[in-house]
């Protein structure tokens, strides 16, 4: 049986209290979660000035501002005067308010540690029912979870979640299965901001009925431990940079991996193409179709994620997303059907009103939510287009991290675009309504913050802009004065089938240039090809250069700049490109290594 031994509403005025708090621990403790800003927090911290009973965050920031006593439920406390209020809502203002509130609640937390508690006493809480829990489901009625036994009131945290309304999946309901999914939250910052809003405990016999949830990710595949992980779950890696300029063709180990969600399990004898939007009705396609009904076409092509290099986006501001360095890009040899030819047999006319080209993959969230992106109809259909529904890389059969048994590969766009284990394709009017498509992979001016953005206002993108990065030598590495000459190495790319042309390196910093050696396409990568047809430029160039050291020298900034063949070049530094998803990060990439005299 559960007893409430604690009127609740004491429980929903602790909450409060720490709401003020619990802003800034998102601050203090996500550094990549920038776009719960300052301004952002200032304007939570207005938000709930307004609401009903937010009076009581007034008071308690004042005494823990002031030094005073007092534990988390005294309740006297919460109504007491506060004429320090001013003074800290100005400094809150003038910028300083994430800083002092940080040390309110440290002051806080030093002032919990020593309370005196009689011996033996813990905290009592609520006991709830499942039942009890599952009524707490809006935002009107509160939004109560279950955690671990515990039972959590998160209303006021869904505006502020740094995942957006995804959150709401939970209401009622415990977090463990998402938590399973998006693996992000197993870390303790995340707990300590959920230990915010704790409400009470679940009651023994509903805990024991809760289901144990397995991991989503269980079944992921093996990877190479060479990669530089960036998030285990769902996998993003890249490779050491070194390995990039090292192969023409990257091997497909250390081909970057980015995932979204879990790698589905595919059989594929059981695999199903779907493709609706035709005049004719549906078609559906098995993999031996698509094996055997068209020819076999092999594409050479680079693909890289909207993120490379973000990194240096981080060092100019914090942006939102996975802190990727220069080798989220590589290049694969790609087998499989035309989408062309799949289209114009599955019925495809040209000439309706088709504009756009959605792909689903088969790797799904915990609510059923695919992942999913398009690309116009223009590029899908188009012969010099080259788009593959490819069951082949680098000669042998996709594997899992890559899409198996089918994937999109739509050279000269966004890795993003090239949707994994592909189950659906839609012919529509309309672009891909995924979240991948339509509130993220987009860029913005370096004024526009996350409470600014309106994702609306800019396209999604497709082509990706000119590229280059030193990948040798490495960033703060020591060059031998004794061997007299570097050799700088690295790669260059344009999206769009745009072919690099020339890729410029410095010593200097940039102040004087030399032209690199490009190492053309040829099987192995080492001596100049013919260029490809114009347009159909998809793979990447790699390049390098051996000078002599520069005398007196005692350090290098080795800087490398592209240009393709529309002379577009890349930007010389980062900041006026800073965008707050940090993508299409390409500025001029800069090394600095030390000239070693012994
Ligand atoms: C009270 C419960 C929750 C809390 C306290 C919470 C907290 C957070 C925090 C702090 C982050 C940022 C982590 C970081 O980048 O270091 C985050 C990210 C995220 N959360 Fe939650 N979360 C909660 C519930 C949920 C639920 C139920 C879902 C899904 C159904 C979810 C989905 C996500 C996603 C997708 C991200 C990643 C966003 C990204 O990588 O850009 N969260 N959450």
């Amino acid at each position: 049986m559960c007893i409430h031994l604690v009127p609740q509403r004491i429980y929903q005025r602790r909450a409060l209290k720490y709401r003020l708090p619990n802003a800034m621990l998102l601050l203090r403790h996500c550094p990549r979660l920038t776009w719960v800003g300052l301004l952002k927090t200032q304007s939570v911290l207005c938000r709930l000035q307004l609401r009903p009973g937010a009076a009581s965050l007034l008071p308690a920031c004042a005494r823990w501002g002031s030094g005073g006593g007092g534990t988390r439920d005294s309740g006297p406390h919460i109504h007491a005067q506060a004429p320090g209020w001013g003074h800290l809502l100005a400094g809150l203002l003038a910028g300083t308010g994430a800083v002092l509130a940080y040390g309110l609640h440290r002051n806080q937390v030093e002032q919990a540690a020593t309370t005196v508690q009689p011996v033996g006493a813990t905290p009592a809480f609520p006991v709830y029912t499942q039942e009890e829990v599952s009524k707490h489901r809006t935002l009107a009625d509160g939004m109560w979870v279950t955690y671990k036994g515990e039972v959590y009131d998160i209303t006021d945290f869904v505006a502020l979640h740094p995942g957006g309304s995804k959150i709401l999946l939970a209401a009622g309901g415990a977090l463990e299965p998402f938590w399973a999914m998006y693996a992000v939250h197993n870390q303790e910052h995340v707990l300590e901001i959920l230990n915010e809003y704790k409400v009470g405990k679940l009651c023994p016999e509903d805990c024991k009925k809760q289901v144990v949830s397995s991991d989503p990710y269980s079944s992921d595949p093996p990877r190479h431990p060479a990669l530089r992980v960036n998030s285990q779950k769902p996998f993003n890696a890249e490779p050491p940079s070194l390995i990039l300029s090292e192969n023409y063709i990257t091997p497909t180990a250390f081909f970057f991996k980015r995932n979204h969600l879990p790698v589905p399990k595919v059989d594929p004898a059981a695999y199903r193409l779907e493709i609706e939007g035709l005049p004719n009705g549906p078609v559906s396609l098995s993999l031996d179709e698509l094996k055997t009904r068209f020819p076999k076409h092999t594409v050479t092509a680079t693909l890289q994620c909207a993120g490379n290099r973000r990194s240096e986006m981080n060092r100019v501001k914090q942006v939102k997303g996975l802190d990727w360095g220069i080798a989220a890009i590589s290049n694969a040899t790609w087998a499989g059907a035309r989408l062309r030819d799949v289209l114009l047999a599955a019925g495809y006319v040209p000439g309706g009103t088709v504009r756009h080209v959605q792909f689903e993959g088969l790797d799904k969230d915990v609510a059923g939510t695919t992942y999913g992106a398009s690309i116009p109809l223009r590029k899908a259909v188009s012969e010099e287009g080259d788009v593959l529904l490819a069951y082949e890389m680098n000669g042998e059969e996709l594997p899992a991290d890559h899409g198996f048994p089918v994937r999109a590969v739509v050279p000269g766009t966004v890795g993003a675009r090239n949707v994994k284990w592909l189950g659906k394709i839609v012919l529509s009017e309309e672009e891909s309504s995924s979240h991948w498509q339509q509130n993220d992979y987009k860029g913005f001016s370096p004024c526009t913050d996350w409470d600014t953005v309106d994702f609306k206002s800019a396209p999604a993108i497709q082509e990706l802009p000119v590229q280059s990065a030193i990948t040798q030598p490495e960033e703060g590495s020591v060059v031998d004065r004794s061997l007299e000459e570097v050799t700088v190495k690295g790669y260059a790319w344009s999206g769009g089938g745009r072919e690099v042309v020339r890729v410029d390196v410095s010593l200097d910093g940039g102040q004087t240039w030399q032209v690199a050696q490009l190492r053309g396409a040829s099987e192995e990568g080492q001596e100049d090809a013919p260029s490809p047809p114009l347009g159909q430029a998809w793979a990447w160039k790699l390049w390098e250069l051996t000078v002599p050291l520069p005398e007196d020298a005692q350090e290098l900034e080795i800087v490398c700049k592209a240009v393709d063949n529309g002379y577009n070049m890349q930007p010389d530094s980062v900041a006026p490109i800073w965008n707050l998803r940090g993508v299409l990060s390409n500025a001029w990439h800069r090394v600095r290594v030390t000239v070693s005299e012994d």
